[in-house]
């Protein structure tokens, strides 16, 4: 059983598009693994929000059971903590629904993640990708979640729940949570190889720019050999002088378990190949394990369906009963009464 109920609500989750990142293990799940015993929490794979860009179907599907089994062999403890996709739960799209009609136009016109990924999916600019921040509203709000880790990219996208939960208690009581938004301080934030002043990002089309959790040992090395630095000399954490260094020293403070500090200390006086090509090795060990345990649950199909269906059944558990008041709230006939 659970030792859930009495602890407040964690709830987060990632889209199962391009590849899982370095990157989301630093900025994310690495505080999942931390927080999960804290809280009663839950990991969703956000296959909905996927679709709003065109996705391959069977790789879609490939995908998301490859970030579930990634997830687990990151340290999220199936037993401990929920871990579920979206689509499994109709609640979703149906309170998605509802908020819709509780949200401006404006609003949503405003979101600037609406605005960037209209540029580079301009050719598909859906009624979906528009609706994004609400469905997304509708993820946290079923929950009676209290907290939500995210990166800095959606912290508007909860400012907007926020405000979609006031208004709505507003009109009919209490029906739903206001969350906390939990965004991870300087370190946590992962930046692109080449291009050190972006974050690293999984809808990067440059290889080079990016380190996913299952690439293999050699392309891992040769990519951070690669890895733009600065043209002086120094080891020194600084982000805004000298962003490839440091972002450097993020991931060796990240994949080794030291401070920033720390590592800054260690490297004193020593020069980038150095710095280079301990961290391919550092980040090599810690893929390692990881790599290996992620290809043992994939393989095993009836331990994925049992972690996805006791996911999706507690997430249900604590779903209906909010959905029960929404409905209740805003006139809905309840079936059978
Ligand atoms: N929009 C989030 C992202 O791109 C993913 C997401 C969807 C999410 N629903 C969520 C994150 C609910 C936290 C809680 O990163």
């Amino acid at each position: 059983m659970h030792q859930s109920d009495n602890r407040p609500v964690l709830l987060s989750g990632i889209q199962p598009s391009g590849n899982l990142l370095i990157g989301h293990y630093v900025g994310a799940m690495r505080n999942w693994v931390r927080l999960q015993h804290e809280y009663d929490s839950l990991f969703m794979l956000v296959d909905l929000h996927a679709i709003t860009v065109r996705q391959d179907p069977e790789a879609l599907r490939a995908r998301c059971k490859d970030f579930v089994a990634l997830y687990i062999a990151c340290g999220i403890d199936p037993d401990q903590s929920d871990i579920f996709i979206q689509s499994h739960l109709p609640e979703h799209s149906e309170l998605a629904w509802v908020l819709n009609c509780y949200t401006y136009m404006g609003e949503l016109n405003r979101m600037t993640q609406f605005k960037d990924k209209s540029q580079r999916h301009s050719a598909n600019i859906n009624v979906g990708l528009f609706d994004y921040p609400v469905l997304m509203a509708a993820d946290i709000l079923l929950y009676g979640t209290d907290l939500v880790p995210v990166g800095h990219d959606q912290k508007q996208h909860l400012e907007l729940t926020r405000d979609l939960a006031e208004r709505f208690n507003n009109l009919y009581g209490e029906v739903f949570k206001v969350p906390e938004p939990f965004i991870p301080e300087h370190g946590g934030r992962i930046m692109s190889l080449q291009d050190p002043t972006a974050k690293m990002s999984k809808s990067d089309d440059n290889e080079s720019n990016v380190i996913g959790l299952l690439d293999p040992p050699n392309r891992v090395r040769k990519k951070i050999r690669r890895a733009v630095t600065d043209s002086d000399m120094e080891i020194r954490f600084d982000p805004e002088e000298k962003p490839g260094v440091s972002n450097l020293i993020s991931l060796m403070s990240a994949v080794t378990d030291r401070s920033v500090a720390e590592v800054e200390a260690d490297y004193q006086g020593e020069g980038y190949g150095t710095l280079k090509k301990d961290l391919g090795e550092a980040m090599v060990a810690f893929l390692e394990p990881i790599q290996a345990r992620f290809e043992e649950i994939r393989g095993d199909d009836a331990e994925m369906t049992r972690i996805l269906k006791k996911g999706a059944d507690r997430a249900r558990e604590r779903a209906q009963p909010v959905m029960r008041r929404v409905r209740d709230a805003v006139g809905l006939v309840a079936p059978g009464s």
